[in-house]
């Protein structure tokens, strides 16, 4: 019922993009890539097609949707108006991994928006998601094409695992580049506040429009989530996943003390390691994320490995954690969201 199309280039692959913009033109759903993850695609000013995405990925319908476009003067159609600063930073990181909370023109469907007078927007970077988003009118929602709580899927086959018979097209355009969802960056409030860290980082973003501030953070820390998709878990496997903060050798030693009691007690465990440090666990239990080297590396591979540890029946998983700095504060923020804020500090410093 759900067709898979391989999509290598959108000249040779016209006829799949047509038929996935005949499919959203339509009011039904098609997930696609782009550079960050897996989109879940409809058609975002159709409020029928726009409440199905919520069905098939079991999504509360208070979590607003991000509305994909794919060339920049199709924004002005959907917001009231354009601030300098979105204008900043949409002419510096689109097409890109970033998406801009503005306030939403009429045409915008609550039911895209969760009910919210915001609504989000990104051009994502890659030709492939552009071509399916102009093929399908040219205003597409798409969340992440996951079940609702999974971590986001980075290639067509995880998308297939959870959207089969649920949806009707996956565009499958391989392996994405990136791995982790897009910045966010409300610009209804002043100073902008960052609401999910991603790509484009918090220097790059205040080297465009200057002072930008941390916001949404968690719940219990503020009056409401500001982006309301972090009331609810996020990007977790289905074994628990703990994080261990500390010097290297300390939290290796941490980890295979706790992996050898979860062992003695039947449990099977899975442990999150870095090129550099995977030696200094059992080899049938430790699965390489990334390296050190390289934080575009570890946050490619983030979801992919969690969702294999979910294949292998895995109840208990063990991860180092990255310094949050760069990239690695997306990193942290995702880890820790799908770890449920279990974190195992062994920092001295710590106050
Ligand atoms: O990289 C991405 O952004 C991917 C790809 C597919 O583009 N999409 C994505 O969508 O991550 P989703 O739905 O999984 O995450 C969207 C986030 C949610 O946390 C939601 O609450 C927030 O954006 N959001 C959407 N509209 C908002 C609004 N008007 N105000 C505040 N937060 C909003
Ligand atoms: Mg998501």
């Amino acid at each position: 019922k759900t067709i898979v199309k391989k999509v290598n280039d959108i000249i040779h692959d016209k006829e799949a993009i047509d038929e996935a913009g005949e499919i959203l033109k339509s009011g039904g759903l098609v997930a696609f890539p782009t550079e960050t993850v897996y989109g879940l695609g409809a058609d975002a000013l159709n409020e029928e097609a726009a409440a199905k995405i919520y069905e098939a990925k079991g999504r509360p319908s208070d979590n607003p949707l991000i509305i994909h476009i794919a060339k920049l003067e199709d924004l002005a159609k959907i917001v009231t108006e354009i601030p300098e600063k979105a204008e900043a930073l949409a002419s510096a990181f689109w097409p890109g991994p970033l998406t801009l909370i503005l306030n939403k023109a009429s045409c915008v469907p609550y039911g895209t928006t969760g009910g919210l007078e915001t609504v989000a927007v990104r051009m994502p970077d890659w030709e492939i998601a552009r071509a399916v988003i102009e093929a399908g009118g040219g205003y597409i929602a798409a969340p992440s094409a996951n079940t609702s709580g999974k971590p986001s899927p980075t290639n067509a086959a995880r998308v297939l695992e959870d959207m089969t018979g649920k949806i009707e097209m996956i565009v499958d355009g391989g392996e994405v580049s990136i791995g982790l969802e897009s910045t966010i960056v409300d610009l209804t409030v002043e100073p902008p506040q960052i609401l999910r860290p991603g790509a484009i980082t918090k220097s790059m973003l205040r080297n465009t429009i200057g002072e930008i501030i941390d916001g949404g953070k968690e719940i219990g820390t503020q009056s409401g989530p500001k982006a309301p998709g972090m009331k609810y878990k996020h990007y977790a496997p289905r074994g628990q996943l703990v994080i261990i903060k500390g010097e290297p050798r300390a939290v290796a030693e941490k980890i295979n003390e706790l992996a050898r009691e979860k062992r003695a007690q039947g449990f099977t465990v899975g442990v999150l390691a870095t090129t550099e440090s995977a030696y200094l666990y059992p080899d049938e239990q430790v699965r390489i994320i990334g390296t050190r080297q390289d934080d575009a590396s570890i946050a490619k591979g983030l979801y992919e490995s969690l969702r294999s540890f979910d294949d292998m029946g895995v109840d208990y998983i063990y991860s180092e954690a990255f310094a949050e700095k760069g990239m690695g504060k997306a990193i942290m923020n995702r880890l820790v969201k799908a770890a449920g804020h279990a974190i195992i500090n062994l920092t001295k410093e710590d106050k």
